[in-house]
């Protein structure tokens, strides 16, 4: 799989997004996060790692997580590693090829791009999505855009 086959089509996102509400049921807080990174690790091809981030305080600190690896990076400081970044600025950042920038904290080898987006509520950062995919350039506008459907959605049920 290249990166332009791995990446999602508009139809693919809409039928994800459908998936990722089937997939939450009637679960609210760490279970929907539970259950949404679950749904997007395992359905989505390119999304080889998913996280979601919790804030609290100064710190990022991982609260749910689906992939083949656990990461050492459990606790992040904001404004450290493209996670922290993406937090303190509040905006989605893509990263589409993680040898290439200096922000890029390393979890995993086969890591080839990274999206992070953040997740609002109350008019803050409460915490954040958080993507590896094991091929160079692997997120679009698409991704973003459903991806920001996505923590809007955790948002509401946080
Ligand atoms: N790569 C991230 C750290 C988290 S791991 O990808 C799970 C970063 O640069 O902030």
């Amino acid at each position: 799989m290249n990166a332009m086959s791995a990446r999602l089509s508009r139809e693919q996102a809409r039928t994800h997004l459908g998936g990722v509400e089937s997939a939450l049921g009637n679960s609210t807080g760490r279970a929907a996060r539970e259950a949404a990174v679950r749904y997007l690790n395992g359905s989505v091809p390119a999304y080889s790692w998913v996280g979601v981030y919790s804030v609290e305080g100064k710190d990022l600190v991982l609260d749910a997580w689906s992939g083949p690896a656990a990461t050492e990076h459990t606790r992040i400081p904001l404004g450290k590693g493209v996670c922290g970044f993406a937090a303190k600025a509040g905006r989605t950042e893509i990263v589409s090829d993680v040898s290439k920038d200096p922000r890029y904290l390393s979890c995993f080898v086969s890591t080839k791009s990274e999206i992070v987006v953040p997740i609002h509520a109350g008019g803050k950062v409460v915490g954040e999505i958080d993507i590896d995919s094991d091929h160079k350039d692997a997120f679009s506008t698409l991704d973003r855009e459903f991806l920001e459907a996505v923590a809007a959605r955790l948002a509401s049920l946080w």
